[in-house]
């Protein structure tokens, strides 16, 4: 049994066959989901997959390149909308360097407010970091962000900062990317996180893992970042799917 902790089913990309990909997941063992909403419509649209599949929670936040556009309403709404017993997180939120939509000062302040909120409500909060790690770890730590805890999304970063993270009482997700052929750091990374702090994701329907790169990505290929992670980390590939999905529904408080 598998549970992808961050997935986009609300994109446009699955308008078309949102229930087959559900379907395909199931197939392949996948019993959990975390649908990830970031900006009004995709967290209109998160919030009616968690209603009609009982499988299926949501995160809700603010992206940090769309940061510039979150007006304090949109806060108010988050808020209220987080109180549905399916939303499980908040986010995702953070830092995001590599585009310039919104000015870092901005990301900074938008970052900060859906913390507090975080705090405020009691949920953990998933975080999106592009090219931002000692600015995301700062704030975590001003924040007192180790009082929710949560999830470092998709993880890139180096073991230096993946301690920091964890010494935040955060969780470590990995994606698509330990499975390419030259990825060598998350490869590194993933055998150095204890079990007990290790998330699996696929951030569909983007990077998708090998075969599939460049293709859409899918819940069902959470399973090939599971068996990769199992082999990297010399592992039994159910206790690593196991262990997981446990990590996630204590992480999350789905009983
Ligand atoms: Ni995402």
């Amino acid at each position: 049994m598998l549970f992808d902790t961050h997935v986009h089913l609300n994109a446009d990309q699955f308008d078309e066959d949102v229930t087959e990909t559900i379907e395909r997941a199931k197939e392949k063992g996948v019993t959990e989901m975390v649908v990830v909403g970031f900006d009004e419509k995709t967290i209109n649209r998160a919030m009616e997959l968690v209603e009609s599949y009982s499988h299926l929670y949501a995160a809700i936040g603010w992206h940090p390149v769309d940061a510039i556009d979150m007006t304090e309403e949109h806060l108010r709404w988050i808020e209220e909308l987080a109180s549905h017993p399916k939303v499980v997180a908040l986010g995702e939120m953070g830092l995001d360097y590599h585009w310039d939509k919104s000015p870092k000062e901005v990301q900074k302040e938008v970052f900060r407010k859906q913390i507090y909120l975080a705090k405020k409500i009691n949920l953990p909060i998933i975080i999106h970091n592009r090219d931002a790690d000692q600015d995301i770890v700062d704030i975590l730590k001003a924040e007192g962000a180790d009082q929710v805890g949560g999830i470092m999304h998709c993880f890139g970063g180096s073991l230096e900062i993946a301690r920091m993270c964890l010494d935040l009482n955060f969780h470590i997700s990995f994606g698509g990317p330990v499975t390419f052929k030259n990825a060598k750091r998350p490869k590194e990374v993933v055998k150095e996180i204890p079990l007990e702090k290790l998330l699996i994701e696929t951030d569909c329907p983007y990077l998708a893992p090998h075969p599939f790169r460049g293709k859409r990505n899918e819940p069902a290929y959470v399973k090939l970042i599971a068996e990769q992670i199992a082999e990297l980390r010399e592992m039994n590939y159910q206790e690593l799917a196991n262990q997981t999905r446990i990590n996630a529904k204590k992480l999350f408080g789905i009983t």
